[in-house]
């Protein structure tokens, strides 16, 4: 298929190292990715979701096939509307793949023609999640090894 969109979705909340590393792989493997950053009801939102929209921006700027689209509901109604059929996500450890592997399937079933592939994040970025960063900011602690330039700025604003 020519000109074959990905979809690399997620919370992003926030942006970390790991998540570039993903975008970058994505960027290599196909024509154009789509960062979908989800307007997650279910999760405690720390930045809102024009916040990861524009921080995304700003990581990905060097990535000439990257766009960065916010989004709301279904993920497969918003691959069926945007023309994805992949949707990328990262894998790190074991312990993603239950979660991963539940919502590949519940995605598969409710859209066939869409297809979940993992790419796997490079070592040093195989222990970062979003949840770690925020746990660490909380209390302070130096989070400048795990987020972009532009995620620690807007960080900083953010600390009490
Ligand atoms: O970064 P996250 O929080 O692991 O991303 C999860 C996300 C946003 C990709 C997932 O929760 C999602 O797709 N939410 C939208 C609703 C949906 O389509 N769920 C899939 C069926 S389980």
């Amino acid at each position: 298929m020519d000109n074959r969109l990905a979809l690399y979705p997620g919370s992003f909340n926030p942006f970390t190292f790991g998540h570039l590393d993903i975008v970058e792989r994505a960027s290599r493997i196909f024509d154009r990715v789509e960062v979908t950053v989800a307007d997650n009801t279910s999760k405690v939102s720390f930045f809102s979701s024009e916040e990861r929209c524009r921080l995304i921006q700003e990581c990905t700027e060097h990535l000439s096939n990257v766009s960065v689209v916010p989004f709301k509901g279904l993920l497969v109604d918003h691959a069926r509307s945007s023309g994805a059929d992949v949707l990328v996500r990262g894998l790190r450890q074991v312990s993603d793949f239950d979660f991963e592997f539940r919502m590949a399937f519940a995605n598969r079933r409710l859209n066939p023609d869409v297809e979940t592939v993992f790419l796997m994040t490079t070592e040093e970025h195989a222990l970062i999640s979003a949840s770690i960063v925020r746990e660490i900011h909380h209390w302070k602690g130096d989070v400048s090894s795990f987020v972009p330039e532009p995620v620690l700025k807007a960080l900083k604003t953010k600390q009490s």
